[in-house]
C-alpha cells in the first residue's frame, strides 16, 4: 500500500474556478450528475467542457504498465472509463495488453473511442461484474468520490477483490484548508471528499492493498 502519482506526466486542465462557482447550483449539479451529454461534452460550467481524445494520457498509460509490470496477455480494467482513452492507451502502449472498462455512463459508451469498441462495459463501480483475482491491475480515477461513503467503501473493495494488491485508485482530496476552499467552488459531483488521512482510513477500513493517488486543485 502506497502512495503512488501514477498521473505525475497528465497535462493539468484548464479551470477558470470563478466561472464554475457561479454555476454550481443544485440544477448544475443534477445535471452533471447524469453522466449525460451536457457533462462529457456540454459547457465546462457543468462538466468537461468537451472530452475529446488527444493522446493525453499515453504518458500515463507508459508509467501504468511499468508501475504493475505488465505484459502481453495481462487483463488490466479501468473503472470510470469514460470514453475508454486510458483503455485505448495501455493497448497501443503494451500491444497484446487486455485492457477493458467500466463505466455508469451510456453516453459515454456509445460515444467511446471507436478502437476500444466492445472492451467497454456499462455498469456500477460498487458492484464489478466480474470474479474474484480476474485482473493483473484494475484501476479507478477520479470515480469513487462520486459514492458517499459507504458506497465508496464498497467500491475500494471490489478493487481490491478483481486485483489484490495491484489496484490503482485516485480520488478527489485537499491537504490544507485553502486547497479544500478550491476544491469546494469546483466540485460538481463528489459526494464523498476528505483529506488524504482521511482517505486512507477508509482505504483501510475496505482492506485495500494496492496504491493510490489524490486529484488535488490548486
Ligand atoms: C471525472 S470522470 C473520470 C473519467 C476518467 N477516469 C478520468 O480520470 O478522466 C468520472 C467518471 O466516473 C463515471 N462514474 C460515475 N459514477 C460511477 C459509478 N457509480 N460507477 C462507474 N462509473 C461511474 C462517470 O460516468 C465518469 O466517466
Amino acid at each position: 500500500m502506497a502512495e503512488v502519482n501514477l498521473l505525475a506526466r497528465l497535462p493539468k486542465s484548464q479551470r477558470n474556478i470563478a466561472k464554475r462557482t457561479a454555476a454550481q447550483t443544485p440544477e448544475t449539479i443534477a445535471i452533471a450528475r447524469q453522466y449525460g451529454e451536457a457533462y462529457f461534452d456540454g459547457p465546462r460550467e457543468v462538466g468537461y467542457g468537451g472530452y475529446r481524445y488527444d493522446g493525453r494520457w499515453i504518458p500515463v498509460a507508459e508509467d501504468i504498465v511499468r508501475h504493475f509490470h505488465l505484459k502481453p496477455g495481462d487483463r488490466v480494467l479501468d473503472v470510470g472509463c469514460a470514453k475508454g482513452f486510458l483503455v485505448r492507451d495501455l493497448m497501443d502502449v503494451c500491444p497484446g495488453l487486455e485492457a477493458f472498462g467500466l463505466d455508469i455512463s451510456g453516453y459515454a459508451l456509445a460515444h467511446c473511442e471507436p478502437r476500444v469498441a466492445g472492451r467497454l462495459i456499462r455498469g456500477s463501480a460498487d458492484r464489478l461484474p466480474f470474479p474474484d483475482k480476474s485482473f493483473s491491475a484494475v484501476l479507478c480515477i477520479n470515480t469513487i468520490h462520486n459514492f458517499e461513503r459507504p458506497d465508496a467503501v464498497r467500491a475500494v473493495r471490489e478493487v481490491e477483490r478483481l486485483a489484490p494488491g495491484q489496484g490503482f485508485i485516485q480520488v478527489d482530496s485537499y491537504r490544507t484548508p485553502e486547497q479544500r476552499e478550491i476544491f469546494l467552488s469546483w466540485v460538481l459531483t463528489a459526494k464523498f471528499h476528505d483529506y488524504p488521512d482521511g482517505w486512507v482510513a477508509l482505504f483501510r477500513e475496505a482492506g485495500f492493498t494496492g496504491d493510490w493517488y489524490w486529484t488535488i486543485l490548486e
